[in-house]
């Protein structure tokens, strides 16, 4: 039902666009060929209908012409649509050069660098735009989660004070300042916090976020127990929260449930094959209980996860040298 209501809405839309082509293509003409303008929006409808290829000669022609913001603009997104976002970066560059400090293009720059993550790159770029304009959203709440992932609670909670001087009040900002104060040791402001964040969650995925984190607050201060059940919450409200069932597992590691932990982790490395730590945490059993050969294929693939990842390697070396024994 929804589906076909998508199918009828999209077709319309390139209806339009066909349409819209027509015209602007018509106009072309009678002006020789020379107007950016209609370049530009002959260009946003190729963009429309997915002729990326066709958009992007529009683009760069009307930039040959005339060099605007907003052209800069389309023709980056050309080439994010066309999985090049190297090129885009380099565009926005470019786009700057012409146009010193212009928000639009220092957002696009640090949404790549995000997207590609490098952090530290995108937060540089974000910090850009805090100078040009100290009430953005997304740069602050970027500048705010690097700061707390980089061991600097505090300062991570006067980014997030800001978002709620703004205005800004949802579940993720109060869910994301609870984790902040507890890690900045503003106990009374933890809970606080979490409670708001579970009472303007508006779908079970922010709920299980809550848990999430209060199963990590539940961990720091010691009570296991807490945890256990926090990320069980989580698991309740959201049965593809992978992280949850990595914590969990070593939660049962530790209370010495090895066949438990082991399956937590098989379901959380095959929800996000991403992550490292599922495929580290089952190296590790797998090595304390002396399956040594899939301790060893899961330390390969926690390594193939994160290359840096010190205990990995470590673990890694060990292996073979047990191996290179027999
Ligand atoms: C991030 O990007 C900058 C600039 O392109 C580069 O010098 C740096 O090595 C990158 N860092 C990472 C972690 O990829």
């Amino acid at each position: 039902m929804n589906n076909d209501m998508g199918y009828i809405l999209r077709l319309w839309a390139s209806l339009v666009a066909q349409t819209a082509l027509d015209l602007a293509a018509l106009s072309t003409e009678h002006s020789q060929y020379k107007d950016w303008w209609w370049k530009v929006q002959i260009g946003k409808c190729y963009y429309r209908l997915g002729l990326y290829r066709e958009a992007e000669k529009q683009f760069k022609s009307a930039l040959k012409q005339q060099e605007m913001v907003d052209t800069f603009l389309y023709l980056a997104k050309v080439y994010i649509s066309l999985d090049q976002p190297l090129t885009a970066l380099n565009l926005f560059k470019q786009g700057l050069d012409k146009f010193p400090g212009e928000v639009t293009l220092l957002c696009g720059i640090a949404r790549i660098y995000e997207e590609m993550n490098n952090i530290s790159s995108a937060t540089e770029y974000y910090k850009e735009v805090l100078k040009q304009d100290n009430t953005h959203v997304e740069a602050i709440a970027c500048i705010g989660s690097n700061h707390f992932y980089t061991d600097q609670p505090e300062v991570a909670l006067r980014f997030y004070r800001r978002l709620l001087q703004m205005g800004v009040y949802n579940c993720q900002l109060f869910n994301n300042l609870g984790l902040c104060c507890f890690y900045a040791q503003q106990y009374d402001m933890t809970l606080t916090s979490f409670e708001r964040a579970l009472s303007l969650a508006e779908n079970e995925e922010e709920v299980a976020d809550v848990w999430y984190n209060l199963g990590h607050v539940a961990v720091g201060t010691g009570d296991t127990n807490l945890a256990h059940q926090c990320f069980r919450l989580a698991l309740v409200s959201n049965n593809q929260h992978a992280e949850a069932y990595n914590n969990l597992a070593v939660l049962e590691m530790r209370r010495g449930h090895v066949e438990q932990a082991k399956a937590l982790l098989q379901t959380a490395s095959s929800l996000a094959p991403h992550m490292y730590e599922p495929h580290f945490n089952f190296a590790t059993i797998s090595d304390k209980i002396g399956d040594l050969q899939r301790s060893y294929a899961a330390a390969k693939k926690s390594e193939a996860a994160f290359p840096d990842h010190v205990d990995t390697q470590h673990l890694i070396k060990q292996l073979e040298q047990h191996f290179a024994m027999l």
